[in-house]
């Protein structure tokens, strides 16, 4: 049966320079998402989990995560609304009976009706499931997966880099958070924060570029693809802000330099080193819920020489950086998302913004993401 198309098709061939990123509505498929932290996951349960429009069922097994699409191919119910397990490793569903193996996605028996021609034919969709860094991640496709390295940024999976995060579910689509987060501009709505005079950032109101080439694109096929912002190189801070000639606003002149290198990744990931302190690292996932949402997974990372200052590390994000950082300093990212999205969910869109030179990166963006993401998830699947 064909599907209406998610974005107006006469939208997309308007914008001929990326209309990959512009169809992704949903995100992009055949890509590693991180889902819900490790310890979210216990041992024997269950958790549902919305994603590019459709949605997982999460399940830990003998320590093991496994992931399935939370619906019954019999009469498409969620399992998640009453998971049941009979058998280790299977799922039974709660209304006629089907049993599946979670790791084949098989159905192996029905309680209902024991002899049925349907068991050994019928299967429920299953994903690819990693840990890493206390994640849970999920390939969210058919294709053969490739290694999770190639979906995350540089350093990320370092041996010696703890981790620490949250998240938390955003009302604006995914693309609104990666061109938030990898915006230079932005910096304006910043200001204000408590972080910025707590630890007294270097944080100017905003950059004027001082040449074409303020961006790196990384597109080697072994690893990642992601853009950088060369902006601290390539660009005059500004610091005095300026209407009619007279100055009405000062950058924060603080002697801690932070964030000279901010970059974003396929598939909608960013990384910010160093922030929000010299010794830390920002890694922040805008991944697709549905159309006008999308889960905001925040992390920081620390290198770390053993269990001693891992713990010293967790210790200070749960007193310090969790509310300081990630919830004061990105609130501000949180509220502005959500006041665009007034004007992004409109295909439109697209066409009636106006960038200015400062916005080349998010341009570089929107190219690479056109160009090698590995599929575009074309619809909602039906709940
Ligand atoms: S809907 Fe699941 S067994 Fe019938
Ligand atoms: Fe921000």
């Amino acid at each position: 049966m064909p599907h209406p198309p998610l974005v107006d098709p006469a939208v997309v061939s308007r914008c001929a320079i990326y209309p990959g990123y512009v169809e992704a509505k949903l995100g992009f498929r055949n890509h590693w998402y991180p889902t819900v932290f490790s310890h979210e996951l216990a041992e024997g349960g269950y958790v549902s989990h919305p994603i590019l429009g459709d949605r997982l069922l999460l399940a830990r097994v003998d320590g093991r995560a496994y992931a399935v699409r939370d619906r019954c191919v019999h009469r498409g119910v969620p399992f998640s609304r009453k998971p049941e397990c009979y058998r280790k490793g299977t799922l039974t569903c709660w209304y006629h009976g089907f049993t599946f193996d979670l790791e084949s996605g098989m159905l192996v028996d029905i309680i209902t009706d024991p002899g049925s021609r349907q068991i050994g034919r019928l299967r429920i969709a299953r994903f690819p499931v990693i840990e890493a860094k206390g994640i849970v991640f999920v390939f969210l496709g058919d294709a053969e997966p490739p290694p999770l390295a190639h979906d995350v940024p540089p350093m990320f999976l370092d041996d010696d880099l703890a981790v620490r995060g949250v998240r938390q579910s955003v009302g604006s689509n995914w693309r609104v958070g990666c061109e938030n987060g990898f915006d230079s501009t932005h910096v304006f709505i910043h200001k204000d924060s408590v972080l910025v005079e707590g630890n007294d950032l270097a944080l100017p109101l905003g950059f004027r570029p001082t040449g074409p080439r303020a961006f790196e694109v990384v597109e080697a096929a072994d690893g990642p693809r992601g853009v950088y912002d060369l902006l601290g190189e390539h660009s005059e801070p500004i610091f005095e802000g300026k209407v009619l000639g007279e100055t009405v606003l000062h950058g924060h002149l603080g002697q801690t330099r932070v964030a000279y290198n901010i970059s974003i990744w396929l598939p909608g990931v960013l990384r910010v080193h160093p922030w929000p302190d010299p010794s830390l690292t920002q890694f922040e996932w805008y991944v697709p819920i549905d159309a006008d949402r999308h889960f905001y997974v925040q992390t920081l990372g620390r290198r770390v020489a053993n269990a001693e200052e891992e713990a010293r590390f967790a210790a200070e994000f749960d007193s310090k950086w969790r509310t300081l950082a990630l919830a004061g300093f990105n609130d501000d990212d949180i509220w502005a998302r959500e006041a665009q999205q007034e004007f992004y969910r409109h295909d439109e869109a697209w066409l009636e913004e106006r960038l200015f030179e400062p916005d080349n990166n998010i341009i570089q963006w929107r190219k690479l993401a056109s160009r090698y993401n590995r599929g575009i998830q074309q619809r909602a699947h039906l709940f």
